[in-house]
């Protein structure tokens, strides 16, 4: 298998800058461009950059289609802790992407697994996905499949580890330990699965900090195993890695 590419850039910033100048590559190459893309702190300087090539350079998401990877299960769609809120905050409202071309899981479906096909379906019936860009937790997970014993192909609901409801939600952390029922919210999530991702024709996986070395490191040059589902990448013939100085130093 073809190796992937890998970027360490100096910093947060210059790694956003280069992601996105990947990202609108594939949009002005592709007339009718199809996006499977993250949420996370990781993604927000990604989006900036964009929204600034939107305003400044002619970056039209006119032809754009996009797919979000994942979303809580139950929640309304104008939760502030949703990725829907997150991704109009930080993309969707500021680009001329059409109204109708921007998808995610609907948390509220009546049938969870009337909603997986649904949108399994709707990925195939865009012509499937020309770049996934992904993040990674510091525990290797990519969208939401969490490491496990186990990895499912297509798109399903997925239990949050603990590791990443905390640090998903630091402040509801702190509640949680007087009322352990806040656990129970944001606990499942909708997200794409392992086989969705390797199908796109181009992943590119950005990631920053120190937290996040190690795992990054074990997907590149581990073994490929459930245990961190970001070494499944290994699999794909056409990856590229943005890295932060932080994230990546190792691979100098
Ligand atoms: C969340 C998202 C992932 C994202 C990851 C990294 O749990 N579901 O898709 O890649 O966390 O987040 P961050 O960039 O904030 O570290």
């Amino acid at each position: 298998m073809k190796p992937p590419t890998i970027h360490v850039e100096a910093d947060y910033d210059a790694m956003a800058r280069l992601g996105a100048t990947i990202v609108a590559g594939v949009i002005r190459q592709h007339s009718r461009a199809v996006l499977a893309l993250p949420t996370g702190s990781t993604s927000v300087g990604l989006y900036r950059e964009l929204v600034r090539m939107h305003r400044n350079d002619g970056l039209s998401f006119e032809g754009v289609t996009a797919f979000n990877l994942d979303e809580y299960v139950g929640i309304p769609k104008d939760d502030p802790e949703g990725y829907h809120v997150f991704m109009r905050h930080n993309l969707f409202d500021h680009v001329d992407i059409k109204p109708d071309s921007w998808h995610l899981p609907d948390p509220l479906a009546a049938s969870p697994g009337a909603e997986v096909r649904r949108y399994e379906n709707l990925i195939d019936d865009a012509g499937g996905i020309d770049l996934a860009v992904l993040g990674v937790g510091a525990n290797g997970h990519i969208a939401f499949n969490e490491p496990g014993d186990t990895l499912t192909g297509s798109t399903h609901v997925a239990q949050l580890t603990d590791d990443t409801w905390t640090r998903n939600f630091p402040a509801l952390a702190a509640q949680r330990v007087a009322n352990p029922q806040v656990r129970a919210r944001y606990a499942d999530a909708y997200t794409v699965g392992i086989g969705t991702i390797l199908r796109a024709r181009h992943i590119l996986l950005l990631a920053s900090g120190q937290a996040k070395s190690a795992v990054v490191a074990g997907a590149i040059r581990g073994a490929v195993t459930p245990q961190n589902p970001a070494s499944f990448l290994q699999l794909h013939a056409n990856t590229t890695f943005v890295l932060d100085n932080a994230a990546g130093n190792w691979a100098l």
